[in-house]
């Protein structure tokens, strides 16, 4: 187990977790995180890194994208090792964790880079589709909500299911030890509350992806749905 700071009663156990989806998969819920800076101290990364060992903590399995050397989309060809790595960690996953810092105003290019080389669907896969997300994000200022905002959207256009708690690390700098560890605060609190949010939701909806997903409109596109104002359509015809 990892080295948490302050683990008290305030946890909910795993099992206490695992019994939110009696009969569902039994296996730890996977998670990928991203995060979206190349710098070498990043704070994006330091707190992803400490969201997954949350997570660990609360039962579930932890990948960690890193973004270097991932080639600005469509600079190459999808076959690009880091672009393959990527599709692979986000068709593993069942949930993820998104953390951008926030520049001007904004999320960066290397976070928003890694999610346009995630196809919505590619034959019958859909990488992102049906899973749950979590939204955080990082900023050299006071607080703001710039970038959970945006990263909120892209989980819509990616047909995530994003739950309702977020996290946004002001002035993050000053947040984390030389050994890139996160100082107990309230902030490190509310991560703590977002992943026990976010395990919460992928114990309730995972195995349950496809079905979620599923819409009338493409059913009907495909033929294989009966349009359902059909009747109406008929009496506009005076048929
Ligand atoms: C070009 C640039 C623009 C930035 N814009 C903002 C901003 O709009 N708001 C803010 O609070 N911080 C801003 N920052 C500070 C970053 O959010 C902060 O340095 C953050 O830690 C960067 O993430 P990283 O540590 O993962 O690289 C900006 C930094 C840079 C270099």
């Amino acid at each position: 187990m990892n080295d948490l700071p302050a683990l008290d009663a305030a946890y909910l156990p795993s099992p206490q977790l695992q019994r939110l989806a009696p009969g569902g998969p039994d296996h730890a819920p996977r998670i990928l995180l991203l995060y979206g800076s190349l710098r070498e101290r990043s704070f994006s990364r330091l707190l992803v890194e400490e969201a997954a060992r949350i997570l660990q903590h609360l039962g579930a399995e932890t990948q960690i994208f890193d973004p270097r050397g991932l080639p600005l989309p469509d600079s190459e060809d999808a076959a690009h090792p880091k672009v393959q790595e990527l599709r692979a960690l986000s068709l593993w996953s069942e949930g993820q964790v998104w953390c951008s810092p926030e520049r001007h105003g904004a999320i960066t290019g290397v976070f928003k880079s890694q999610i346009d080389w995630l196809p919505l669907e590619l034959g019958s896969v859909r990488p992102t589709q049906g899973r749950t997300l979590a939204v955080m994000q990082v900023s050299g200022g006071s607080q703001s909500f710039n970038a959970v905002n945006t990263l909120r959207l892209l989980g819509r256009w990616m047909r995530m299911i994003t739950i309702p708690n977020q996290s946004s690390v002001a002035m993050a700098w000053k947040e984390f030890e030389d050994n890139g560890r996160m100082k107990p605060s309230s902030y490190y609190d509310r991560v703590v509350d977002v992943m026990e949010e976010l395990v919460k939701f992928t114990l309730l909806t995972r195995g349950h992806a496809d079905h979620l997903v599923d819409r009338y409109s493409e059913r009907k596109a495909r033929g294989e749905a009966t349009p359902l104002n059909e009747p109406a359509a008929a009496v506009a015809r005076g048929a």
